[in-house]
């Protein structure tokens, strides 16, 4: 017997993955400003770690504010790659064959569709170990507690993240694009080649703000106060 099939659904299905994705774009690049604040100064990073604590709001630190986000953007994460495992070819002679397509074709959006994979693919493995760590010590970041971090080791797991979630979002947001042919930027070759060298320049840019960021908590994490342990308390706030 057959069972009854919708035929939306796998339609239904790359909407949310496309959606997932957007939002997710959007929160790494607010995020990654965020994280660069530090290059203004640490009480520009300082105010900006208190914002996400609720300071608006409240009179305290509600860190708990941070692992809501942690949790809220981890279970789009997993969302977005449940969606996303089903497009993956599956053992393989189904990769063997997508390759032969790939080599023989020379297409670059094919290409770039195997650059996805595999940044989609490091993110699986890498991203939940930096969303955990925040989820259960949400108190624990500023210039000097996230510094220490960073110096500490966790400019590995940083560097990883950065190439893949840049290049990952950069090409996703390409393709999102190229798909609902938004702006007409799909009506020529032309016009597409213009696009792609635009989100190549994007994630350029993100990059380098990326590993600038990443030098300067390193730099800070050097300091002697930051190895004792000290957090940072910004001069106003010392003086009282
Ligand atoms: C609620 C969610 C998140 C929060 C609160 C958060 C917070 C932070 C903070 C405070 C830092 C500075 C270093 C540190 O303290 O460890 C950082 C760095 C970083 N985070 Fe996140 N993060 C979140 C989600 C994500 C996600 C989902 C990704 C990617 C999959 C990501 C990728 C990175 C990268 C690449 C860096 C290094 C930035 C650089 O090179 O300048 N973060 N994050």
């Amino acid at each position: 017997m057959q069972l009854p099939t919708d035929r939306r659904w796998p339609a239904w299905l790359d909407l949310a993955q496309g959606l997932s994705g957007l939002i997710l774009v959007l929160f790494m690049w607010a995020h990654l400003f965020a994280v660069s604040s530090i290059l203004l100064g640490k009480d520009a990073m300082y105010g900006v770690t208190k914002f996400f604590e609720g300071s608006l709001f409240f009179d305290t630190p509600q860190p708990w504010l941070v692992s809501l986000v942690a949790l809220t953007i981890f279970l789009l994460f997993a969302l977005h790659t449940i969606l996303a495992l089903r497009k993956i070819p599956q053992g393989y002679r189904q990769w063997r064959a997508w390759t032969h397509h790939m080599r023989g074709m020379a297409h670059t959006d094919t290409t770039l569709w195997l650059v996805q994979v595999v940044t989609g693919l490091v993110l699986m493995l890498f991203a939940s170990a930096h969303l955990l760590e925040l989820f259960l010590h949400p108190a624990d970041i500023g210039p000097h507690a996230s510094a220490a971090r960073i110096a500490n080791g966790g400019w590995v797991l940083g560097l990883i993240l950065l190439f893949a979630v840049e290049v990952h979002g950069g090409i996703g947001v390409y393709r999102l694009i190229v798909k609902w042919g938004w702006f007409g930027s799909t009506d020529t070759p032309r016009r597409r080649q213009l696009l792609r060298r635009v989100v190549y320049a994007l994630v350029a840019f993100l990059l380098l703000l990326g590993l600038t960021t990443q030098l300067a908590y390193l730099r800070i994490g050097a300091e002697a106060a930051v190895q004792a342990g000290e957090r940072y308390v910004p001069a106003m706030e010392g003086a009282h």
